[in-house]
């Protein structure tokens, strides 16, 4: 933009005028409407920025979005859904007998480097809020370890059973999708923090593509009066930036077969669960789904089933409450699995689907409350209601072409608590109920390594650690997950032995005072 610099003057120059030429060509004209009055660099940015994006494109995935919902049709869903067949089902508590095949399968895997995990961690995490990427969060675990750390320390763990088992060192590339507005922060935290003892050659960041947000007849909307409102593409936006960063070649590279993706916001993920890894293999899957069970209707959670014999996640919002409260002879919900955005794919379906399936994939519309510029008065706008949209795609979207799709039922108590809300907002889903989540599943742990617990009279606390509701209190107890991935190894620590919380387990030691308070 050679003009930048002039006074009140239009976008002059060659490429400025092919660029507003090609903007009013598309109807988006109105983004240079305060042109004008912008600075040197201000119109410099806007115009790095304008030439990045396919505007035309950006109509089309609009237009295709609107078109259908984004996400086929749902006229009828309720009679066209099935429940997942229990032949393509494993289940973390009804299969007992098979974990231990499942496991030993998975770290035969791990031990040949055959596996990877990847992270999403693009999100904006609006309703949390904090200035800063999900996974830097520190939710006041007394060890204060953030998600990073714990999902860092996981896989170390894992590679070090691996390695055990079968005496040979073994890796597990970690790729972490990042966002234009996480991408920084984020490689900065764990530069801070020496990737968290991991390789640095084994963390691979790369970054997936962002979206103007738009009103609701289609016009790309102003952050400032020199900036786009741009939103990360959605979890889905993965299959674009696997293409675009060349992330498959070099899974393929490094020898990965199996890759496990999975978000960043659940305490209690079991990076490259090697259960999972393994009994999606045994069962010769190209893409599976972890869930946990959905046992109340109204619970707000997609469910994984077949429609039209195809397997999707169909929402909540998309199906009728009679359909959600139907049940199976076995009195479980008949569509009970609550999918968690955990997945199971091999690198030979993700490369088909970066080479030839995404194109196919539909942006799903979010109506939002988006601050921005009113085009007419200039005025900055913070709307109560939803005023625009934002487009999305789903990790999940994919499942529908797979040629051997499984699902892997686990306990939502031991793998799933996720951190979607800041405390203040409401009692779900938030730091504290992450944090009691993670140190109940670390008291089941002691227990069933058989530790007690005694208080201060010395007298043995009951063994129901569950929590009743999110005002209970758990025991505090965390295990790092440098001594125990998923509860193994800890008889050497704690059995027959009684315990006073807080206690915690490191590779220090037992600890049972906390240092700093909870
Ligand atoms: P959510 O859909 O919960 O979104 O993401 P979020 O950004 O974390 O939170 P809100 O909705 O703004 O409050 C589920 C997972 O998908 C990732 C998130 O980082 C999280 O791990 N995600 C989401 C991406 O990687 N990219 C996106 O564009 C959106």
């Amino acid at each position: 933009m050679e003009a930048a610099g002039e006074e009140g003057g239009d976008a002059a120059g060659d490429g400025a005028a092919a660029l507003r030429q090609r903007l009013a060509a598309a109807g988006q004209g109105h983004v240079l409407r305060f042109w004008p009055e912008l600075g040197g660099a201000a119109r410099r940015a806007l115009a790095a920025e304008l030439r990045d994006m396919d505007v035309a494109e950006i109509n089309c995935f609009f237009r295709r979005a609107r078109g259908d919902g984004g996400g086929g049709t749902t006229a009828g869903l309720d009679a066209r859904m099935e429940p997942v067949p229990r032949d393509v089902l494993g289940s973390a508590s009804r299969d007992r007998g098979l974990l231990p095949r499942w496991e030993s399968r998975g770290l035969a895997e791990i031990a040949g480097s055959r596996v990877a995990v990847l992270l999403l961690a693009g999100g904006q995490g609006t309703r949390l809020g904090v200035p800063y990427p999900k996974g830097m969060c520190d939710v006041g675990l007394p060890s204060r370890k953030t998600l990073f750390h714990l999902q860092a320390q996981r896989l170390q763990r894992l590679q070090q059973l691996a390695e055990e088992q079968h005496g040979t060192p073994c890796h597990i590339p970690w790729y972490i999708m990042t966002s234009g507005r996480t991408m920084e922060s984020t490689k900065e935290f764990f530069l801070k923090h020496r990737y968290f003892g991991l390789k640095k050659e084994n963390v691979i960041f790369f970054q997936q593509g962002m979206l103007p947000a738009l009103s609701f007849d289609g016009k790309i909307l102003l952050e400032e009066k020199g900036k786009i409102a741009m939103a990360p593409d959605g979890n889905g936006g993965l299959y674009r930036a696997l293409g675009a960063h060349s992330i498959v070649d070099d899974m393929e590279q490094r020898g990965v077969q199996s890759v496990h993706v999975y978000c960043v916001d659940n305490i209690l993920v079991k990076v490259a669960d090697p259960r999972f890894i393994g009994f999606c293999l045994e069962k010769g899957a190209d893409c599976g789904a972890k869930v946990v069970e959905k046992t109340n209707p109204t619970e707000p959670v997609g469910v994984v089933c077949r429609v039209d014999g195809v397997y999707q996640v169909v929402e909540y919002s998309e199906i009728s409450l009679a359909t959600a409260q139907k049940r199976g002879p076995d009195g479980r919900l008949l569509f009970n699995a609550g999918n968690i955005a955990n997945h199971f794919f091999t690198t030979a379906f993700l490369k088909d689907v970066v080479n030839t399936y995404e194109p196919q994939l539909q942006h799903h519309v979010a109506e939002k409350k988006i601050p921005h510029v009113d085009i007419t008065t200039g005025q900055l706008i913070q709307p109560e209601k939803p005023n625009g949209i934002k487009m999305e795609k789903f990790v999940f979207d994919i499942f529908q072409f797979s040629k051997k799709f499984v699902v892997y039922e686990v306990l939502r108590e031991d793998e799933f608590s996720p951190l979607k809300n800041a405390d203040s907002q409401n009692g779900k889903d938030n730091p504290t109920t992450a944090r009691h989540a993670l140190m109940s599943l670390h008291h089941c742990w002691v227990l069933n390594a058989g530790g007690h617990f005694v208080d201060e009279n010395g007298t043995r606390v009951p063994a129901i650690p569950r929590l009743k509701d999110a005002n209970d209190l758990p025991i505090q107890c965390e295990i790092s997950p440098l001594i125990s991935y998923g509860g193994e190894g800890l008889e050497k620590y704690v059995k027959d032995r009684e315990f006073r919380a807080p206690l915690i387990i490191d590779e220090d030691g037992i600890h049972e005072l906390v240092k700093n308070g909870m």
